[in-house]
């Protein structure tokens, strides 16, 4: 019984270990994509480059699909030489390059999520790699909005301080100036009987 177990799973294991390697002969096979960064980071209204390279046997037809968690679109497929069709959606800012390549310009918050281009052979097989793309918010601007306005107001506040510091002087130097001018008159009419 224990034997017959053991053997069951030798014939599982053999099994299992046939179909990986068939697996993976099927996915080192005719498709070869290249790759390099997979996870990107950009800025709104920033441009992103999914870079690959593919090859295989033929012409491959190239098509780029986005995923996010709420939808799911085509953004647009093409093969070299042949035809390129990118969705309407995305016409303005997508460049599609012969190697598999995608280039997004103008990026928005909403382009966020992954990015999978899927190579289909001239024989109907088929192989993909995703992109995680990450857009962030541009903070910098607002910032450099709110310090140029702290700075604006910090400036207002040192002259109207420097303008208030002139008066006061300048008053003082009034008062003692009227008061200068008043005591000739007094040394006059007193040393006049000298
Ligand atoms: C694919 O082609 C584009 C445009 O010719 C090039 O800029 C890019 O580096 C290529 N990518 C790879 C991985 O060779
Ligand atoms: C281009 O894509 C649109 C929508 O995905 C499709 O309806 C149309 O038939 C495609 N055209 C070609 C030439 O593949």
């Amino acid at each position: 019984m224990l034997m017959l177990h053991y053997r069951l799973w030798d014939v599982h294991d053999v099994a299992v270990l046939l179909c990986f390697t068939l697996y993976v002969c099927h996915l080192a096979g005719a498709i070869s994509i290249q790759s390099s960064q997979q996870g990107l980071t950009r800025s709104v209204q920033e441009d992103v480059f999914f870079s690959v390279a593919v090859a295989c046997n033929g012409t491959p037809t190239i098509q780029w699909t986005f995923m996010s968690s709420s939808v799911s679109r085509e953004v647009g497929t093409w093969r070299p030489g042949a035809f390129t069709n990118i969705t309407a959606d995305y016409s303005s800012r997508v460049e599609a390059h012969d190697n598999g390549s995608m280039g997004l310009s103008d990026l928005r918050l909403q382009d966020a999520g992954y990015y999978v281009v899927t190579i289909t052979d001239e024989m109907g097989s088929s192989k993909d790699v995703g992109f995680v793309l990450k857009v962030n918010e541009v903070l910098y601007e607002d910032l450099q909005y709110l310090s140029v306005s702290a700075l604006a107001l910090a400036c207002l506040a040192g002259l109207l301080m420097l303008t208030m510091w002139l008066l006061d002087k300048a008053y003082r130097k009034i008062v003692a100036w009227k008061r200068r001018k008043q005591m000739p008159e007094n040394d006059a009419t007193e040393l006049q009987p000298l």
